[in-house]
């Protein structure tokens, strides 16, 4: 009787939990009145949604760009300053750096515009409409077509569209799938191409903590840059020119100087990159069980690797520290996924969503017909996928870490240019390959270094035979890595590093400088490019070909399992996956538990930042002129209480692209930056659980003190549009 009574309780918890819960989501612009604006009110927001996003009028989204294509940056002047994370404009401060001028150690101010630094290649995008075109583009499509007769109804739909869509000739068009397919939606865009750097912090500013800190709260970064956008003396697009002009923007964020308390409303506006909230328990299982172990023990191995020569040579911890960074960042945030997925039972949260799914479905006669045995056919595909879905990681994972093969691969493209449609087929392609590539080696070795390779080969390689069927392994590849035969797996001789010279730039550069045809001869007779298409040609046999068609009934079930969630949960308001398109999330600011006695503040301040200093670290050294100022407590404005705030949290529910999203007010007001979240909710991507996901924000303030105090370059903060919204 407890029991059945301890169920009943149960059940109506999780009903209710299908109701759109506060803070959960990543809403469209353009459907927050009809969704969103009655929630967002009743949780503080003090505008309307037109505020946020109008095509008539001027709106807050005007100011919200897509910066360097995977992050956020937002205009914060009428000047065309941008404002994002230091680690979205990394890649520009390091190619200005040199030993001289070591602009990420340093930091970097432009005192004027002459001191702005053009970037070739980043650019910054921004939305002028989004349109619903749904039922244009599914028109003509049923349900008996099949998969690749639906694809093309569909690619013709959109050619159609895009042919009679309305925009100027400086302007783009963008068509992509949301819910799985079941809607689309068109964005016209405006694309700039001049954009300087303007300032950045040192490192041990805008990178304070590294690797030990990333994605965990309490968090003590100024993780900002800034840039300005340039554009033709007419204020539109323009290619970089030194005649080009300071950007006018049609709207810049005003920053608030008031920061926040807890249970303010906050709202993030940015480009999350990808989410997969809708997917079977069987598919969450597999990745806490099956993928993401497998991604993180060998993640686990190449970072060991690495770490131990750069820990002694100076010169392969300049060349590796962003490769590291890199597969650290995700490494880590794989082991947060598992945690909160297993600490908020995801699994058990999603089968009694199921549960609830079938017995509504098994109720109505019409959809037993079309769904009833969805969740059976989803749940056994996943099974018949696990095995193909390790091998991939397997496969991607370390192939990916192994940088010969990268360079092999890169070769292989120039054969595949050639002989498709290059000199041999006549085509225009093949000096444009020849050329791309040819830079692309030419960085890839200036970060290159044989010995680490050679390491990370011989270890990757090992647990790539071991932990595998043979199936998946050719006996090409095994006689090849086995060597002299012994069967001693533990120590491969990896011949392919020692035939040819492919490790070395000299010999692959003047090889690229060869006659065409003697070119592609030497390269497709090494040893290298034959052991790498082997690996590549099981790997595609064994693997991928069954893979790929597995995937696709997956999507195509997926897609129904959207429309029919849709359909038998009408009180639940729907969200899509992100899809680096943009969106806007909600929610309050608040602290949370981590574990059991646990509890954690929802504000750090610069006291925490002075706890962590240890003097010349790698990780937490403090520059002298910042622990001045905390000495003098000279803050200035910026100061809350004879206290300099640094960090805050809130439940707004975000992602990977956030990154330099803003921080809105509920008046719409710049008051932080967003740049990650925390540990335990970092399976917010699976499944958002408002007790443990917070996303994690450098407060505006810091970001000024640092600017005008620390950097003194008080000039730019003139720029800027300072307010004081709870001061009335
Ligand atoms: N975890 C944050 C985001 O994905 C910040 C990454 C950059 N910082 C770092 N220490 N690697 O992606
Ligand atoms: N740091 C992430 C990024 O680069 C944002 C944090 C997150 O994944 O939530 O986009």
């Amino acid at each position: 009787m407890k029991q059945l009574r301890y169920f009943i309780v149960l059940i109506f918890v999780s009903i209710l939990s299908l109701v759109a819960r506060a803070d959960e989501g990543m809403w469209l612009p353009l459907l927050l009145q009809q969704l969103n604006e009655k929630q967002m009110k009743a949780m503080g927001m003090k505008i309307s949604a037109k505020d946020i996003y109008s095509i008539n009028n001027g709106s807050l989204k005007d100011a919200i760009l897509q910066f360097g294509g995977g992050c956020t940056g937002e205009v914060i002047s009428s000047k065309g300053l941008v404002l994002t994370n230091h680690h979205c404009g990394f890649d520009a401060i390091q190619n200005h750096s040199t030993l001289d001028h070591n602009y990420i150690r340093d930091g970097y101010w432009a005192a004027n515009y002459g001191q702005e630094l053009p970037n070739p290649g980043l650019s910054v995008t921004f939305i002028v409409r989004i349109e619903d075109i749904s039922k244009q583009v599914l028109s003509g499509v049923t349900s008996a077509m099949s998969e690749r007769e639906r694809q093309s109804a569909i690619d013709r739909n959109i050619a159609e569209i895009r042919k009679s869509a309305q925009k100027e000739s400086y302007q783009d068009i963008l068509v992509r799938p949301f819910f799985e397919g079941n809607q689309y939606f068109l964005f016209v865009t405006e694309t700039y191409k001049d954009i300087r750097l303007v300032g950045a912090p040192p490192s041990s500013i805008g990178n304070f903590g590294k690797d030990t800190d990333n994605w965990v709260w309490p968090r003590h970064t100024g993780d900002f840059s800034i840039f300005r956008i340039y554009a033709g003396k007419d204020n539109k697009p323009a290619a970089y020119s030194a005649n080009n002009v300071p950007y006018v923007p049609k709207r810049s964020l005003a920053i608030s100087l008031d920061g926040v308390a807890e249970n303010d409303f906050t709202m993030v506006f940015g480009f999350p990159g990808r989410t997969t909230e809708y997917l079977h328990s069987a598919a969450v299982e597999q990745i806490m069980t099956v993928n993401d172990p497998a991604k993180i023990a060998i993640r686990e191995k190449a970072l060991n690797i690495i770490d131990g020569f750069m820990r002694k040579d100076e010169q392969i911890k300049i060349q590796y520290a962003a490769k590291y960074a890199g597969i650290q960042n995700a490494y880590k945030k794989w082991q947060g996924e598992v945690l909160g997925l297993t600490k908020t039972d995801a699994v058990g949260k999603k089968k009694m969503y199921e549960a609830e799914f079938q017995k509504r479905v098994n109720a109505n006669p019409g959809w037993t017909e079309e769904y009833g045995r969805l969740l059976n056919d989803l749940e056994y595909l996943y099974k018949e996928l696990k095995p193909f879905g390790l091998a991939r990681d397997y496969f991607n994972e370390i192939v990916s870490k192994i940088e010969l093969f990268a360079i092999a691969s890169r070769l292989n493209s120039i054969v595949g240019a050639y002989e498709d449609n290059g000199e041999v087929g006549g085509g225009k392609d093949f000096p444009e390959k020849l050329a791309s590539t040819r830079s692309s080696l030419e960085a890839l070795f200036d970060e290159y270094n044989v010995a680490v390779d050679k390491k990370l080969f011989e270890v990757l390689m090992e647990m790539y035979m071991k932990d595998q069927a043979g199936s998946k392994i050719s006996s090409f590849l095994r006689n090849q890595l086995e060597g002299a035969g012994q069967n001693n797996l533990a120590k491969p001789n990896p011949p392919v590093f020692d035939a040819g010279d492919f490790t070395k730039k000299e010999f692959v550069m003047s090889l690229l400088n060869k006659p065409a045809e003697e070119m592609v001869k030497t390269i497709k007779e090494s040893k290298l490019i034959g052991f790498y298409n082997e690996m590549l040609r099981t790997y595609q046999e064994e693997t991928q070909i069954r893979l790929n068609e597995m995937q696709g009934r997956i999507n195509r079930l997926q897609r129904f399992y959207m429309q029919a969630q849709m359909e038998v949960f009408r009180e639940k308001t729907f969200y899509p996956d992100a899809n680096s398109t943009m969106r806007i999330t909600y929610g309050k600011v608040k602290g949370y538990e981590a574990r059991d006695a646990v509890a954690f503040d929802y504000y750090t301040y610069l006291d925490g930042v002075m706890e962590k200093y240890k003097p010349g670290d790698y990780e937490f050294d403090v520059p002298e002129k910042l622990r001045t100022l905390y000495r003098n407590k000279d803050y200035g404005q910026y100061g809350q209480k004879g206290k300099m705030p640094v960090c805050f949290i809130a439940a707004n529910h975000t992602t990977g692209g956030n990154s330099g999203s803003p921080a809105l007010d509920a008046y719409g007001n710049l008051i932080g930056l967003n740049f990650d979240r925390v540990w335990e909710g970092t399976m917010s991507d699976i499944n958002y659980d408002p007790s443990i996901c917070r996303n994690i924000m450098v407060d505006a303030r810091y970001v000024l003190f640092i600017i005008d105090k620390f950097a003194g370059a008080g000039h730019l903060v003139k720029e800027m549009k300072l307010v004081h919204p709870k001061r009335k």
